[in-house]
């Protein structure tokens, strides 16, 4: 799309669905009143986005900001063909899973061709913390085993059960610490880690995945399953070292425990060379899960798995999941992968990524405040620091860019321990002339950040 988006008009005054249109501040105080008070807000001064178009969103003035961080409207924000999908399903029918329905069975046979053979048996959810959820109920009823091993910084969902498991929110304000049945192997950082200077950082990384292993083994705590990303979102964009799951991964087997390969955030050729970010490691796990852009912003998500874990799951109790799988998100999924195909997107996630990857450390020769810059296809990180020699995270400055960047139009966030990594993870249509303009404007911004910062 090009910039001439800008110029398109203020939106009608009508909402779809009825709801009377309000100001910003009215819209503040309302929330304020009768919405979740944890809830937080982007940005100091709020924006009220009010359409979507491919890699663009639009506030209550027309004015277009290109979003780059929004993973979940994978293929573009209101993508017609997955519109169109929704809405024809939607005045079809739209019922649960116990009748038959020819795109239940459909998503199934094209996910699973996306897949390892072994990964065979797909259950449909609404949310990526469902699918996690369910992940652990497989966990149970396949090595009857409760040691979990997370790593650090992670996050894997916003039920009681994945709170548990995210260290993100157990050790974040407000949480409740670790649990008993819950160890914590440091985050593979190669920037910031301890081994980061390791020849063979995978390795050394994972041998804490073996000693979290052996601190639940210590405790008489069997290792009933490892949760990893296939690329660290909350810990700040990190890709994982080589040969960092294949160890991580055997240490935890000859434990007896299962591998889980969470890839709610980073699934579906968003890494760009390869269609799921496990393959980079050359593994295969024995539980994925999915979510985000599984439907585009339509709630979903999706536990995948083997068929000698999914019979042991089968107990008598029946599994069944009022929304999930219904033939309403199956179109829309179906359509999804249509257009990732079609349109070529993985490719694009992986060419575009690249050369936004290398504008990227351009800019960290000229700008002493880029410490890192670290990601594959449209999933990348930029490390601000305030210190380039002893990599002193700067939070206030990775604020203030994004905070300029707004006023440029252009909408990122910041993610890691630190929260001092700018993360960028745009819908794969974000084009070249995106980048190439995200990169003049990020220059102009480092220029300026020292007296803002
Ligand atoms: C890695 C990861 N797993 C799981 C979840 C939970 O997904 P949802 O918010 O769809 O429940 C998230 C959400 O941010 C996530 O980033």
């Amino acid at each position: 799309m090009s910039s001439d988006v800008t110029r398109s008009g203020p939106p009608s005054q009508s909402v779809p669905g009825g709801a009377p249109v309000r100001s910003i501040s009215e819209l503040l105080g309302l929330r304020a009143r009768h919405l979740n008070p944890t809830l937080s807000v982007s940005y100091r001064e709020p924006l009220k986005i009010v359409r979507g178009e491919g890699a663009y969103l639009f506030d209550a003035d027309g004015r277009a900001y290109l979003d780059m961080v929004n993973n979940v409207c994978h293929v573009g924000h209101c993508h017609p063909r997955v519109v169109a999908a929704g809405q024809r399903q939607m005045a079809q029918l739209n019922t649960n899973t116990r009748y038959l329905h020819d795109h239940l069975v459909e998503y199934a046979l094209r996910l699973t061709a996306t897949l390892p053979p072994a990964l065979s048996v797909v259950f449909l959810t609404n949310s990526g913390s469902e699918a996690n959820d369910l992940a652990l109920r497989l966990v149970q009823a396949h090595v009857r085993a409760r040691g979990t091993v997370v790593v650090d910084h992670a996050y894997h969902g916003n039920l009681s059960s994945l709170i548990d498991l995210s260290p993100y929110k157990f050790n974040g304000k407000g949480g409740a610490g670790k649990p008993a049945h819950v160890e914590v192997a440091a985050m593979p950082d190669i920037y910031r880690g301890a081994c980061r200077d390791a020849t063979d950082a995978g390795r050394h990384y994972a041998a804490a995945v073996a000693a979290a292993v052996s601190r639940l083994a210590e405790r008489a705590i069997p290792t009933g399953v490892f949760l990893c990303e296939s690329l660290l979102g909350c810990g700040g964009q990190i890709v994982l070292p080589d040969g960092y799951l294949p160890a991580a991964y055997a240490a935890v087997r000859a434990a007896g425990g299962l591998c889980l390969a969470d890839e709610v955030q980073v699934g579906f050729g968003r890494a760009g060379e390869h269609f799921w970010a496990f393959e980079r490691q050359g593994v295969v796990p024995d539980i994925l899960t999915l979510g985000k852009p599984i439907a585009n912003g339509h709630p979903m998500g999706a536990v995948v798995t083997t068929p000698e874990i999914a019979a042991s799951f089968v107990s008598g109790m029946e599994y069944f999941n009022t929304f999930g799988g219904n033939p309403v998100s199956c179109a829309i999924a179906l359509a999804v992968l249509d257009v990732i195909a079609d349109e070529q997107l993985q490719q694009q996630a992986a060419s575009v990524g690249a050369f936004l990857q290398s504008g990227l450390r351009s800019l960290q020769k000229d700008h002493a405040q880029i410490g890192d810059v670290r990601g594959c296809g449209l999933f990348l990180g930029v490390e601000i620091v305030r210190d380039r020699e002893a990599r002193t995270p700067d939070r206030a400055a990775a604020r203030a860019i994004v905070e300029s960047l707004k006023e440029r139009q252009i909408l990122l966030s910041t993610d890691g321990p630190d929260d001092n990594v700018l993360k960028i993870k745009p819908p794969l249509v974000f084009s070249r002339d995106n980048a190439a303009e995200f990169l003049d404007k990020l220059a102009e911004v480092l220029a300026q950040v020292p007296a803002e910062g």
